[in-house]
């Protein structure tokens, strides 16, 4: 059955102008793109959309990455989107992610990874619904 997850990819892909590989990487892996934004978060919505990791040690140097420039947060539909992404996402820490995985390819350091993917069906929807209204992602934009 076709899932959905969300993507957010990370400002330092934005930096290094590799998003558009990034996507068609998506789009090459049968993801559908049932909705796109490009957006610059604020620092109350990087420390909410975080808010897991907010004891986390790194939570400050996190935030401050998320808002230092514009991020692009796509809705993706496939068969096993959550897992789907996540594998080829690749480790959190970039030196560590398989090669030609997405992290791997574009990710510098465990902190500029390229791009985020929810970890979990459950969290895939409170993501998604972070970012867009349910009758935002109910078309598929990319056929
Ligand atoms: P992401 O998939 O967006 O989820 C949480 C983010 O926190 C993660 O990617 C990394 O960018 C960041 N992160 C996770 N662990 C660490 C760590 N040990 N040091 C710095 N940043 C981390």
């Amino acid at each position: 059955m076709k899932e959905q997850t969300l993507a957010i990819i990370k400002p330092d892909s934005m930096e290094k102008r590799c998003f558009g590989e990034i996507i068609q990487r998506l789009l090459d892996e049968k993801f559908n793109i049932l909705k796109m934004k490009h957006l610059k978060l604020t620092r109350e919505q990087a420390e909410k959309f975080y808010e897991i990791h907010k004891n986390k040690p790194f939570f400050r140097d996190l935030v401050n990455f998320m808002t230092s420039g514009s991020v692009i947060v796509i809705a993706l539909e496939r068969e096993n989107a959550v897992n789907y992404l996540r594998e080829i996402m690749g480790s959190t820490d970039p030196g560590k992610a398989a090669p030609s995985t997405i992290r791997s390819r574009y990710g510098s350091d465990i902190q500029r990874n390229a791009i985020h993917g929810s970890d979990s069906e459950q969290n895939a929807r409170k993501e998604l619904s972070f970012f867009f209204a349910q009758y935002e992602i109910m078309e598929n934009i990319s056929e």
